[in-house]
């Protein structure tokens, strides 16, 4: 089995019916969780799961964005937020400093939403400069003056916190998206029939949270989204998307690099060929 959804690199070689890509194009893109993935030299890619690379870009560091920003934006469509609708809409997000939290500042703030992060103090003014209009101390019961006050609230920090969000919401709000649920948790604890029971009950729980009127709340799983990616090579190409790259490793100390990510540096970390 090969690890890893990310790549991006320079086509070598392309499929008979590919007309989009040529060789010699630099691209990005993702692939869907197989035993097939990403961390090799070279990496078979179904053409619609990629993109081209921004010509001011470096391509190695859009590597760091497809899987991320993907799971981030069906986390905020599932919130029910769009690029159309959300203009002006009031959204707080949980784990603004992260990976998907920083991808979310970015694409709400660039959609005209207007985003409060949930950050560590030291964190603010990056949370500020990807785009929050306000920072919240996740360590000063961050909640407390929040609640009714959002359209839409995603969480990409805790799942302990996922009630206190839904307190965030306002009457007839969007909605709420988590990408930290306990569903993978349940299938391995209780087995396919008890894992989805244990679901169905967690979630209706959480539902009964949700203030009136409020229509969606949702569990997000990645999976490759076309809509999405192109999404995403919009606001790439408009030098409105990027993640901090904290390391580079080359793919022969892959290990290293993983034993690297479990001590939780500043950064995504590359695998370089
Ligand atoms: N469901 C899916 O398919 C899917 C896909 C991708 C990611 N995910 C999950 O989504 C989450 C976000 O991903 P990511 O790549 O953005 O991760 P990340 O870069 O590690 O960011 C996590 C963020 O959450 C904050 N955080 C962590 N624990 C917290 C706590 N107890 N209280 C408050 N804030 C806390 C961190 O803040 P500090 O840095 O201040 O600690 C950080 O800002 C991860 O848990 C990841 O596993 C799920």
């Amino acid at each position: 089995m090969t690890l890893g959804n990310d790549f991006a690199g320079t086509i070598v070689a392309v499929g008979e019916r590919v007309t989009a890509f040529a060789v010699g194009d630099r691209v990005y893109g993702v692939k869907p969780v197989s035993r097939d993935g990403s961390h090799a030299s070279h990496v078979v890619a179904n053409a619609a799961c990629a993109r081209k690379a921004p010509a001011h870009s470096s391509a190695q560091d859009l590597a760091a964005l497809p899987y991320g920003f993907i799971t981030m934006w069906l986390a905020a469509r599932a919130a029910g937020l769009t690029r159309e609708n959300a203009a002006g809409k009031k959204v707080l997000v949980h784990g603004a400093s992260g990976g998907l939290g920083t991808l979310a500042l970015q694409t709400l703030s660039a959609w005209g939403a207007r985003v409060t992060a949930i950050a560590k103090a030291s964190d603010f003014s990056a949370c500020r400069k990807a785009g929050a209009v306000e920072v919240v101390d996740r360590t000063q019961n961050p909640f407390a003056g929040l609640r009714g006050e959002f359209d839409a609230t995603l969480n990409f920090a805790t799942w302990d916190d996922e009630a206190a969000l839904l307190s965030c919401l306002r009457e007839g709000a969007l909605g709420h998206a988590t990408t930290l649920h306990p569903l993978l948790q349940n299938f391995d604890e209780a087995g396919w029939v008890g894992g989805a029971i244990r679901t169905l009950n967690q979630k209706r729980e959480m539902r009964k949270r949700l203030p009136k009127g409020a229509r969606n709340y949702a569990w997000v799983l990645f999976r490759p989204e076309a809509e999405a990616l192109s999404e995403m090579a919009r606001l790439a190409e408009l030098g409105r998307l990027s993640l901090p790259i904290g390391t580079r490793t080359p793919l022969r100390e892959a290990a290293e690099a993983f034993a690297h990510v479990r001590r939780r540096p500043a950064g995504r970390t590359l695998l370089i060929p």
